[in-house]
């Protein structure tokens, strides 16, 4: 079985991403590469994750224009990540953009094309957040409505909150990948993941992959915490 858990990198510099991705690693299948890294170490970054045989998901939420978006995704697939995200809320045409770029150039480059993952209501967001921007719709039913159009879209996978999980697989293709942050063990202390699930729940919910940060790198030992919940999965 594949090692569904992601960890993600959420530290400010390449020193420490590449001293805690060489401390898990082994117990980790793949490291999420945000805003607040790659914004600091820039693509340099990615290449040397990626040179030590890990996957990466670069998770930068595009969202602009389809042609625009198309072309982050192309560069995206330069670096050779294996998993990126796209706000469902920039619409069909560019998710589609986004999926067909993904596909078109990892095709020519000899590559696998990465999972292009959509991304609808953050968690952050409340009912408020959504009629604020003129959204009339609950966060509930604006989540399912943006996965079914990133689905009819292309999408191969989407993210989504440790609770949306099963609301989410009701109505979804089987084949469709869902990626879930929101992940506590117990051990850690309460932070402002109000939403959560444990790793064995997620999995048995229906997800397809775990989002791990603070869990795994605020831990005393990060790589004793990882491998912690390699075991509760089995
Ligand atoms: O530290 P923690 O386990 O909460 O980290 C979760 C990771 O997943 C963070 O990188 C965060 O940005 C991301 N994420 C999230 N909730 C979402 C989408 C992404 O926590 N809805």
């Amino acid at each position: 079985m594949k090692n569904p858990i992601i960890a993600a990198l959420d530290v400010p510099s390449a020193e420490q991403a590449l001293k805690l991705a060489e401390q898990i690693a082994p117990a980790v299948g793949t490291f999420k590469i945000g805003k607040e890294l790659f914004v600091a170490a820039g693509p340099d970054i990615v290449r040397r994750v990626r040179a030590t045989g890990a996957s990466v998901f670069l998770d930068l939420k595009f969202h602009d224009i389809p042609n625009t978006v198309a072309k982050a995704v192309a560069s995206a697939v330069r670096l050779d990540v294996q998993m990126l995200t796209v706000h469902t809320s920039g619409g069909g045409e560019m998710m589609h953009a986004a999926e067909k770029s993904a596909q078109d150039t990892a095709k020519a480059l000899g590559l696998s094309a990465p999972l292009v993952l959509g991304v609808t209501v953050l968690t952050s967001s409340n009912n408020e957040t959504l009629a604020e921007i003129g959204c009339e719709a609950d966060t509930e039913h604006q989540v399912l409505r943006l996965a079914e159009l990133a689905v009819k879209s292309g999408l191969r996978g989407l993210v989504c909150s440790p609770l949306e999980i099963v609301a989410l697989r009701k109505i979804l293709p089987a084949h469709i990948q869902l990626v879930t942050p929101g992940i506590r063990t117990g051990a850690e202390k309460a932070d402002d993941q109000k939403r959560t699930l444990t790793p064995r729940e997620a999995i048995k919910a229906g997800a397809s992959w775990l989002v791990v940060g603070r869990p795994i790198y605020a831990a005393e030992n990060p790589r004793a915490a990882a491998e912690k919940i390699l075991e509760s999965l089995n």
